[in-house]
């Protein structure tokens, strides 16, 4: 008998876990259910993707929507639609909206505005608060929820946990990984006066400087430990931190960003202004160098967007009124296309960063690589197409992105979510059918 495929993803070049086999990919009820030749089948769906690049779906596992709240800079519709246009076919959203999601509830009213409006499938972090420390065990385990995101130094929003005690109890409620903004508050408030009104952005890393990061860093560590917590440590910037992590792999899984990856101070600065103010922020070539080499070396496990949305309006306030934040789900995996064209990373530790690497990290079930039963989540790419990033194609509501004008090698040519193409050829397809993302049960 004939097999018969809800779709055939035909003649790609797929990137399975053992590497790349020109072949096809069968996919039966928003899974994959045959790898192989699969010429003889038919399928109510095919696309023939000969000469493209088929990748597990990219996981974002580090975004900044605005929803509820300040939804004038960006939602969960039009931040999730800038991510399917750039590639991303699953994310995970960060709490410090408004209000910040800390309870039950507001993790349910979250999934109930992702759901129909979602053009990714999703998942959220509960924000670590003193006041919830205890809850958090629960917490972490609502289903639709990705983990606990600890900011222990101020940025965006009011979330903070910024003393040893408090970072101690949040570390002691639960047993999945804690992703963590890892800033030394009290270095940041001491160091304040450095910025007063007047000053030039280019401070910023100056302000927020590598002892400022380092210091977390090593405290965070000594607490994990203490609690014998596994911890993520979101957007690492120094190369005097990835020395430090990389004596503790057995309990510190670590992530890098686009944005650090690509940009350096001070050029970024004088050329962008406000509009390359982030934190933790861009620094000297030197770190960069830093970043790369712990990507060569394996300490890196994954890239996160860490799209931080806000208007021109806001951005153009004078420093350090200036909000701290870039664009950045729907630039991701160009940017890092472009390294790979320039021989930065392999196609094979990309998919690792991007898919593999989230999936390991946060137990996620079904998602991460391409291998039947497993969710039929593809990011097709053309390898060879040379594309600009502009402000016109950034669908956020903010409408601008730091690497407008940028000449890029590799391009998104398709989305697909379970099956479902959402985004082909630069064309909204198949809106709303992002759902939540389920976890492996016993972590
Ligand atoms: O630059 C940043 N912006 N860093 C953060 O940690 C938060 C983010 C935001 O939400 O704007």
């Amino acid at each position: 008998m004939k097999d018969t495929f809800d779709f055939i993803i035909a003649g790609g070049t797929l990137l399975l876990p053992g590497g790349p086999v020109e072949t096809d990919v069968g996919v039966r009820a928003g899974r994959t259910a045959a790898i192989g030749n699969l010429g003889a089948a038919s399928a109510a769906q095919r696309y023939d993707a000969k000469g493209l690049t088929v990748m597990p779906g990219v996981i974002d596992e580090q975004v900044h929507f605005r929803e509820p709240g300040p939804t004038h800079k960006e939602d969960l519709e039009s931040g999730t639609r800038g991510a399917v246009l750039g590639g991303v076919t699953c994310l995970f959203e960060m709490p410090n909206t408004d209000p910040p999601t800390t309870t039950e509830a507001a993790i349910n009213d979250k999934i109930k505005r992702a759901t129909g409006r979602a053009w990714t499938d999703f998942a959220f972090y509960v924000g670590a608060s003193p006041e919830n420390a205890e809850q958090l065990g629960t917490l972490e385990r609502l289903p639709g929820v990705c983990g606990i995101k600890m900011f222990m130094g101020s940025s965006t929003g009011s979330l903070l946990v910024a003393d040893d005690a408090n970072v101690a109890r949040v570390l002691a409620s639960g047993t999945r990984r804690v992703t963590v903004h890892s800033e030394d508050d009290m270095r940041l408030t001491e160091r304040a006066g450095m910025v007063k009104d007047g000053a030039d952005v280019s401070m910023h890393p100056e302000w927020r400087d590598v002892e400022t990061a380092l210091r977390c860093t090593q405290r965070l560590l000594s607490l994990a430990r203490a609690a014998r917590r596994r911890v993520h440590v979101l957007h690492v910037t120094t190369a005097e931190e990835m020395d430090f992590l990389a004596q503790h792999k057995d309990i510190a899984t670590v992530e890098v960003l686009p944005q650090h990856l690509t940009l350096a101070a001070p050029e970024c600065y004088q050329r962008l202004g406000t509009f390359a103010q982030m934190n933790p922020p861009i620094r000297e070539a030197r770190h960069r160098d830093a970043l790369w080499k712990a990507i060569t070396a394996g300490i890196v496990d994954c890239v996160g967007s860490d799209h931080a949305p806000h208007t021109r309006e806001e951005k153009a306030r004078p420093y350090p009124r200036s909000p701290s934040g870039l664009t950045g789900v729907q630039t991701l995996l160009p940017l890092m296309l472009n390294h790979v064209a320039e021989g930065r990373l392999t196609l094979q530790r990309l998919v690792d960063l991007t898919s593999a690497g989230p999936a390991r990290i946060f137990g996620i079930a079904n998602k991460g690589r391409i291998a039947v039963g497993y969710d039929a989540d593809f990011t097709l790419v053309d390898l060879k197409a040379k594309r600009t990033i502009t402000n016109d194609w950034i669908a956020s509501k903010s409408g601008w992105t730091a690497f407008d004008g940028m000449g890029v090698t590799g391009w998104p040519k398709a989305t697909i979510v379970r099956g479902h193409v959402v985004m082909r050829d630069d064309q909204l397809i198949e809106k709303g059918i992002g759902a939540p993302v389920r976890f492996q049960e016993t972590l």
